[in-house]
């Protein structure tokens, strides 16, 4: 059902590679919504074809840019402006990749090149963005930049690796950018960190199946899917969010403030019932 949320807006999608995409979700609720949006991927997502069929389905044009050049993100926002006729009041950067992760280097024998893609594409691509549309004033007065992120920018959760100091300086970003780019122009920047997501990016974190299982019976309200991400990230795109910067907010059931919940202690008490002996 649409709410007409994002009528008459202009947006920037990054990162819908399929349609298990977060970006991928986020594009056809901005579409319910009213928004008018170009579509942007690495040149290599755009190879795979797939995302054809979100552009046809949206009414959508697509450009091409790898969000650790920044040539390719100028590219972007000034072509962007030019097919929608206008400055844009919104950009969603979902954007993530390990080159460590997909290799499977453990933390403890990272491949330091490979590091150094992690920052600069998961991460470093937010302040370049940011940095090419400050500069270009490409994005209107209370207009709303959205990157994505995860819970393990505070805490360690075994398998997600360097993505983790990814996390943590995209966060960062956030606030410091979110200062500068508020002060002068009044745009506001936030990181949503969403619950574990069934994805591409997702799937490939090492024992993601109990990751998501955890966190699923750790949350009241149980993991937030994708299609609730979306909605969650149009809330911020729309004016109902205008005096909302500089926050990494919680999109995940309530994970985020738990210790403990009933359902995994059950799960945990049953699992010891059957390994230890009985005189533990
Ligand atoms: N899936 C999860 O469990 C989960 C949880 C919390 C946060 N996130 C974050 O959500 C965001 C989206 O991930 P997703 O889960 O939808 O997976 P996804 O694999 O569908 O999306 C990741 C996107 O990043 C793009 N990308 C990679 N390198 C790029 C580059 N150099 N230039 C431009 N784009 C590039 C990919 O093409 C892809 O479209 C990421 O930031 C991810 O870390 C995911």
């Amino acid at each position: 059902m649409s709410h007409h949320l994002l009528d008459g807006k202009r947006g920037l999608i990054f990162g819908a590679l399929n349609d298990k995409s977060i970006a991928w979700k986020v594009a056809e609720r901005a579409h319910e919504e009213g928004a008018k949006f170009v579509l942007t991927n690495a040149p290599f997502a755009l190879r795979l074809g797939e995302m054809d069929q979100l552009a046809a389905k949206t009414g959508s044009e697509i450009i091409a840019a790898d969000a650790t050049s920044v040539e390719d993100l100028t590219v972007a926002l000034e072509r962007s402006q030019e097919i929608l006729g206008g400055k844009l009041d919104f950009i969603l950067h979902s954007i993530g990749m390990s080159p460590n992760v997909r290799k499977k280097h453990s933390y403890d024998n990272l491949d330091y090149r490979y590091f150094q893609q992690t920052l600069d594409i998961s991460a470093l691509s937010l302040h370049k963005l940011l940095q090419v549309a400050k500069k270009m004033d490409a994005i209107n007065e209370y207009g709303s930049v959205v990157a994505l992120s995860y819970i393990a920018a505070q805490r360690t959760f075994y398998g997600y690796n360097d993505m983790a100091e990814a996390k943590s300086l995209l966060e960062s970003i956030v606030r410091s950018f979110g200062y500068i780019y508020g002060r002068s122009k009044k745009v506001r920047v936030n990181s949503v960190s969403q619950s574990p997501t069934f994805t591409t990016a997702g799937g490939g974190v090492r024992g993601f199946d109990g990751l998501f299982d955890y966190s699923n019976r750790m949350s009241p309200l149980g993991n937030a899917s994708a299609e609730e991400c979306a909605d969650y990230c149009l809330t911020l795109f729309s004016d109902l969010t205008r005096k909302v910067t500089m926050q990494n907010l919680f999109h995940d059931g309530g994970f985020s403030s738990m210790g403990m919940s009933e359902r995994v202690m059950g799960f945990y008490n049953k699992c010891l019932d059957n390994i230890l002996p009985e005189e533990w």
